[in-house]
């Protein structure tokens, strides 16, 4: 194999890796929904989610977490 291919091949693999790489993290970074069990099934209003994630609440909210205006939008009720 002469240079130029080596050169295309490691562009190819890098090419890859990239694809991989952006897959991932743009998996992780989908919203999870609303747990199935008795505390999320019957929400039905944003205010509800404050006073458990609320910061400084029991559960609250990543530091990274994305705009947090209309909670039931990212995350709909579990059906
Ligand atoms: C009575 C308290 C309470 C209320 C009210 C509540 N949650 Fe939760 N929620 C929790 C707890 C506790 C967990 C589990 C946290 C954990 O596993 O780290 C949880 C988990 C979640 C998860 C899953 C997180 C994950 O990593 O999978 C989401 C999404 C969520 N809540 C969104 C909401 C939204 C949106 C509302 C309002 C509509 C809401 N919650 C109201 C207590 C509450
Ligand atoms: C713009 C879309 C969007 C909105 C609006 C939104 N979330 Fe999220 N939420 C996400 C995403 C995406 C993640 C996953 C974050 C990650 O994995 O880093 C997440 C993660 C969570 C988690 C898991 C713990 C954490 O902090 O990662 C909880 C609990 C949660 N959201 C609750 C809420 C509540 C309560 C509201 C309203 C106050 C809300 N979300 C509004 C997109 C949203």
């Amino acid at each position: 194999m002469d240079v130029p291919q080596r050169k295309t091949l490691l562009l190819l693999v890098a090419a890859g890796l990239l694809v991989a790489a952006l897959t991932l993290v743009s998996r992780s970074t989908r919203p999870p929904g609303l747990p199935p069990d008795a505390v999320h099934r019957n929400l039905t209003r944003n205010g509800y989610c404050a006073p458990c994630h609320g910061a400084g609440a029991d559960a609250p909210l990543r530091d990274r977490h994305p705009p947090k205006d209309d909670c039931l939008r990212c995350h709909p009720v579990a059906g």
